[in-house]
């Protein structure tokens, strides 16, 4: 078996994206290996997840802290103490400084619940909704100095419908995180990535069908006349 990449999750809360990857690294789907699941927050269950999955397990309390900072070098020192090769934030509400990108050059991603660079920031699917969108969906993005500014790895699209609350948009672009997290982990772990400016080069290429999604449906011509 090839080498696998050693990750670290970070999260503060209920952590449905970790145990997304937790699963498809069991079921052998995706080359990697937990080896830290780290939270802000005491409690979360995305501590009892990775427990549940035998992951080891860090909760550093950023209210312990006097600078943003501080927080994040000792978040720096615990990833490093335990070989993480790629920092994947997942639901992690805190904001990243320099002191965790300098530690991490290019080696930190994020996941984003919206079509970035639309809403970033957060509430979006809320905000989607009140702008009268007609897609959202998510965004895996490297992370950098700016609040879900980096270079976007793979994005999945969902219609916005009529009657959505930002609970029912939300959950039905969770679907779609759970399918492209680990789907960008498994890039970055097969060494497919690179990035140049804005533009993350994915080598091979990916095939794409050039199909357009539009929301509300219509009908051609040659179906309407029929
Ligand atoms: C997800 O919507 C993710 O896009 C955002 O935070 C949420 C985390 O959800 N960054 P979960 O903890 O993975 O269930």
């Amino acid at each position: 078996m090839s080498k696998l990449l050693r990750v670290g999750v970070l999260a503060s809360g209920g952590g449905t994206n970790l145990q997304a990857i937790i699963d498809r690294c069991q079921d052998g789907s995706l080359s990697a290996e937990l080896v830290v699941v780290l939270t802000n927050k005491p409690g979360v269950g995305a501590l009892d997840r990775a427990s549940e999955a035998g992951i080891p397990t860090l909760c550093i309390d950023h209210r312990g802290f006097s600078s943003r900072e501080a927080f994040d070098q000792a978040v720096v020192t615990a990833l490093q103490d335990a070989g993480v090769e790629l920092v994947v934030l997942a639901g992690f509400m805190r904001i990243i400084t320099q002191v965790f990108l300098d530690a991490f050059p290019q080696r930190i991603i994020n996941i984003h619940p919206a079509l970035l660079p639309a809403f970033p920031g957060l509430h979006v699917q809320q905000q989607a909704i009140d702008y009268g969108a007609r897609f959202s969906g998510c965004t895996v993005h490297f992370v950098d100095g700016g609040v879900d500014t980096g270079a976007i790895i793979i994005q999945a699209v969902v219609p916005v419908l009529p009657d959505d609350t930002a609970d029912t948009l939300a959950t039905r672009i969770l679907e779609q995180e759970h399918r492209v997290y680990p789907q960008a982990i498994q890039l970055i772990a097969d060494g497919r990535i690179s990035i140049a400016g804005r533009q993350v080069i994915i080598t091979p290429e990916i095939p794409t069908k050039p199909v357009a999604l539009v929301n509300p449906a219509i009908s051609d011509r040659s179906s309407r006349d029929q």
